[in-house]
Order: C-alpha cells, then sequence, then structure tokens
C-alpha cells in the first residue's frame, strides 16, 4: 500500500469532497479538500477483505454474536494501550458524535453545564447545546503555542451547575497528547467537582514518535466510578462512515444508565461496522496503523517546514493526530481576511477556527492525511497567497 497514490473521491458522497462546493465555493478540480477529519487512504485490506467476505455472502442481516469483536477490542486496547478491558465493560455506539450524546443523556439533565476545554472539537458543543444543556467553556493556556491546562482558572468560573467534562485526548484540534500527570490532574478537578469524566480517545492511535498517549483509565484508575472511557477504529483507520465506536465503562451503575439509555434510543449494532472493526483490530491493522503514522509524520514535517517560511503564520507542534492547526494571528489580518485569501487565493477548504469555541479564532485546521504530493501543493498556494508578508 502505498500512501502516495492519490484516490479521486469525487462523486462518491463524501462530505469532505462532495460538499466542498456547496459549502466553500470550490470545484473538486481546482480546490483542495483539507477540511473534514478523514484520510485520503484506503484502510488496510484486512478490512476490505471484511467487507469483501459480506459482499459475497450477499445476506445483510441483523447482527448477533459479538465475541469475536468484543475479543478484537480487548486485544487492540492490551496490546496496543496496555490497557485490560472486560467484555462486558464494551458498549458499540453509532460513533463517538453518537456515543457522547448518549453520555449526556444518561449523565446529565436540562440546564446542566458541561465542560469543554476550547479550543475543542466542534461536534460537542453542537450536541450539548441540542440536548438542551449549557456548554461550559474553559480555555486552555498556550505556552510556548503548545495548549496546557488551565484549571485554577476554570475553577474560578465554575457556578456549580456544572455535572460533566468532555475531554479530548490526544486533544482535536492541536494535538497535543496529555500527560499522565496532565490526566491526573484532569481527573482530580472531576473528583474534587463531583464531575461525570468522558475521556474521547478517538485519536489515542495516531500518536507521533517521541509521544506516548496514556488511556485516562489508567492514568488515573482512581476515577473509575466517574468515568466513560470512549474509543474507536474510525479515525485510525479511515473508516468512518462505518459509524462505529466503542464506550467503554468499568463501573456498573454507570453502565446501568448507560445501557439504559441505548435501549430507550433502540439503538443495535450495524453488521458492516462490526465485520470492518473485527477486522481492523488485529496484527495486520497493527502493522497498517505503524506505515500511516511514519507517512503522517512525513506530511507534517513537510507542511511545518512550509508554513515557517511564510512570515505572520505558525504551526502548531503536532504531538498527535492528521489535523495541524494553524495560528495566523501573526499575520495582523482579520480572520475573515485570512480565510478569503486561503479559500479564494490559494482554494483550500480548511475548518475555521471559530467554530471550535474559545481561543480558535485566529486558527485555521488543515488535514495531513492525505498524498504529500498534496500537502506540497498546499503549501505552494499558501506561500503564493501569502506572498506579499514575505
Ligand atoms: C475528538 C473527536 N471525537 C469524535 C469525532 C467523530 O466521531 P464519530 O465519527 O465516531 O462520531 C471526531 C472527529 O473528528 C473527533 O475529532
Amino acid at each position: 500500500m502505498t500512501f502516495d497514490t492519490p484516490i479521486d473521491r469525487t462523486g462518491s458522497h463524501c462530505v469532505k469532497w462532495d460538499m466542498m462546493p456547496a459549502l466553500y465555493g470550490l470545484a473538486p478540480d481546482e480546490g483542495l479538500a483539507m477540511w473534514v477529519a478523514d484520510m485520503e487512504f484506503r484502510p488496510p485490506a484486512c478490512v476490505q477483505q471484511a467487507l469483501e467476505r459480506m459482499l459475497a455472502h450477499g445476506v445483510y442481516g441483523y447482527f448477533g454474536d459479538d465475541r469475536a469483536y468484543l475479543e478484537a477490542i480487548r486485544w487492540w486496547m492490551a496490546n496496543r494501550h496496555g490497557w485490560d478491558v472486560a467484555p462486558e465493560w464494551i458498549f458499540t455506539t453509532h460513533g463517538l458524535v453518537n456515543g457522547t450524546a448518549l453520555c449526556i443523556h444518561s449523565f446529565t439533565r436540562p440546564g446542566d453545564g458541561i465542560i469543554l476545554m476550547t479550543p475543542v472539537y466542534h461536534a460537542f458543543s453542537r450536541i450539548i447545546k441540542a440536548a438542551g444543556r449549557e456548554v461550559v467553556e474553559c480555555p486552555l493556556a498556550l505556552a510556548e503555542g503548545k495548549a496546557q491546562l488551565d484549571i485554577p482558572a476554570w475553577e474560578a468560573q465554575l457556578t456549580g451547575r456544572e455535572r460533566m467534562v468532555i475531554l479530548c485526548s490526544p486533544h482535536n484540534p492541536g494535538g497535543r497528547v496529555w500527560s499522565g500527570d496532565e490526566l491526573r490532574a484532569v481527573a482530580d478537578f472531576c473528583q474534587r467537582h463531583d464531575l461525570i469524566l468522558v475521556s474521547d480517545e478517538i485519536h489515542h492511535d495516531l500518536v507521533y514518535p517521541g509521544h506516548t498517549h496514556t488511556v485516562m483509565a489508567k492514568a488515573a484508575p482512581g476515577i473509575a466510578d466517574q468515568l466513560v472511557m470512549m474509543t474507536a477504529t474510525t479515525k485510525t483507520f479511515n473508516i468512518a462512515g462505518a459509524h462505529i465506536g466503542n464506550v467503554i465503562i468499568a463501573d456498573p451503575n454507570l453502565r446501568k444508565a448507560f445501557a439504559n439509555t441505548i435501549n430507550a434510543m433502540g439503538i443495535s449494532p450495524n453488521s458492516f461496522g462490526m465485520h470492518m472493526a473485527t477486522a481492523a483490530y488485529s496484527p495486520e491493522g497493527a502493522a497498517w496503523v505503524d506505515d500511516l503514522m511514519r507517512y503522517l509524520d512525513g506530511n507534517r514535517r513537510l507542511f511545518d517546514e512550509g508554513i515557517a517560511t511564510i512570515p505572520g503564520l505558525r504551526s502548531t507542534p503536532l504531538e498527535a493526530t492528521y489535523l495541524a492547526w494553524v495560528d495566523f494571528s501573526g499575520t495582523g489580518m482579520a480572520a475573515a481576511d485570512f480565510i478569503a485569501r486561503v479559500e479564494k487565493q490559494a482554494k483550500i477548504a480548511t475548518n475555521h477556527g471559530e467554530s471550535f469555541g474559545k481561543g480558535g479564532a485566529s486558527f485555521l485546521r488543515f488535514n495531513l492525511a492525505c498524498p504529500r504530493a498534496q500537502v506540497a501543493e498546499a503549501i505552494r498556494r499558501l506561500q503564493r497567497a501569502f506572498a506579499d508578508l514575505q
């Protein structure tokens, strides 16, 4: 498998390319789609083969007997993350936005506050507001461009109505891999204020050399009775369309409440996702992820070197994720102006930082999970669009 080979996704109903004309005014043959967090790569052969077996069989009924699937998850978490998971702790949801929404409904009530460390993945605030809960934005601090917890400041702003924290670990955007000490500080904060901690670790396999992700359940075992862990195959293996996620809950009381919501909402597994996830969490899948990370590491280096040549732009050093987070504040331009240059002159579709909440407005997020030639082209276009700053 070579990640260099371009794959034309236009006309495949993929949101990233097929919605770009309507949302950014960019035709696929002129624009570079570097927004939505999925990759331009096919998943490993083991995942394709699992689907081919389904197609060859040709009967697509309800899924049953999840022992192989649960064992695959158990194997992956033990082998890749040193974390022992019992099969009865695992719930399957229709992705992790769905898993987060189910947590909101299970563990909070309308009007309750839910803490987000902003800037953070934009869907969190959307589902909190839609559920009639309040988004409590706790801004991350920056030290030399690197996101930091700011717990004393967050404590000062609490009102007592907060019931939950949604942690993004590793963090999207910005790609911080939280250290064990930082994770323990978040867990202590949740314990001090009696907050349920939902740890969204969807990016936990996409970590660069020199950094180690620690699963929250391992970093702070003492928080188990307030903790919901969430992991997934979808980011790791580029199968987000399968809409499948793992919600892993060790505490029996939390598990009971969550199971009740799953039943109340009538949720049962999608068999395509189950077969793909089972195949992905395997030694072959693991080898593919190792190759992927080597490739993405090259992409992030090329991108950062290119951004460093443009005065006023600063790329956040990624410790994890393929989502570059570029600060345009050094240009002195208003967001509308730098966005116009990136979209209208460079013709690159990115995610606007403002959508990630407080602290995001001067940033754009670029998806680097594409053939390296596309990263190089993006840099050439940005250098041209900002040439007058040279
Ligand atoms: C932190 C985080 N959680 C969840 C998701 C989406 O999860 P899903 O597609 O499983 O709903 C994303 C996608 O980018 C994400 O970055």
